[in-house]
């Protein structure tokens, strides 16, 4: 017994110090600094925000990126991703719901009739089940409506959307 315990203060210990901001922040810092070149970049995402009509144009991509974390278990944004638990949302902007071949929707959003927009999506996001019944996708809801724009501004700035001419 307590060898058992010497062993948990031992590596308590060891979690503790592996912690520590002198010993990690300075190995770490080379890892995440050369990431892979990105397809686009922050100046071009960055252009593409503020050509987003209001109020999208004022959205916060990162606090967008983070709140797509709730998403992301079910669904994948880039060009040519799976489709998971939901349907791949690249160029979901502009399509009509329920329509991207190869996924099986609920009846419910194959029947619904609407083309993804901003207006479309902030009344689904908050709440999926209340806009349309029947729906499987099991998601409560995102309730502060600035979190929903910036969700939505980075939705449509990752997934390939193109203001009207
Ligand atoms: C637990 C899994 C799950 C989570 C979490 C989830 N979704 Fe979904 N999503 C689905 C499913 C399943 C569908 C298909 C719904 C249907 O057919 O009724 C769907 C459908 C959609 C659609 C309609 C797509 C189309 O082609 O018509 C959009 C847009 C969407 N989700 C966006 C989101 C966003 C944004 C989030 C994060 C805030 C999110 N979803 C979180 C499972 C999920």
């Amino acid at each position: 017994m307590r060898t058992v315990k010497l062993a948990v203060v031992a590596a308590l210990c060891l979690a503790v110090s592996a912690c520590s901001k002198d010993g990690g922040s300075s190995a770490e810092a080379p890892a995440d600094a050369p990431a892979s070149a990105p397809k686009v970049t922050d100046a071009a995402k960055a252009a593409a925000l503020a050509a987003l009509p209001a109020p999208y144009n004022t959205g916060d991509l990162s606090n967008g990126q983070s709140k797509f974390a709730f998403c992301r278990s079910c669904h994948t944004i880039t060009e040519g991703g799976p489709d998971m638990t939901g349907p791949n949302l690249y160029g979901v902007f502009g399509r009509k719901a329920g329509s991207k071949p190869g996924y099986a929707y609920s009846e419910a959003v194959k029947a619904a009739g609407f083309t993804w927009d901003a207006e479309h999506l902030d009344k689904w996001l908050s709440s999926p089940r209340e806009f349309l019944p029947g729906t499987k996708m099991t998601f409560a809801g995102i309730h502060d409506a600035k979190d929903r724009i910036d969700l939505i501004a980075y939705l449509k700035v990752e997934t390939g959307y193109k203001p009207a001419p």
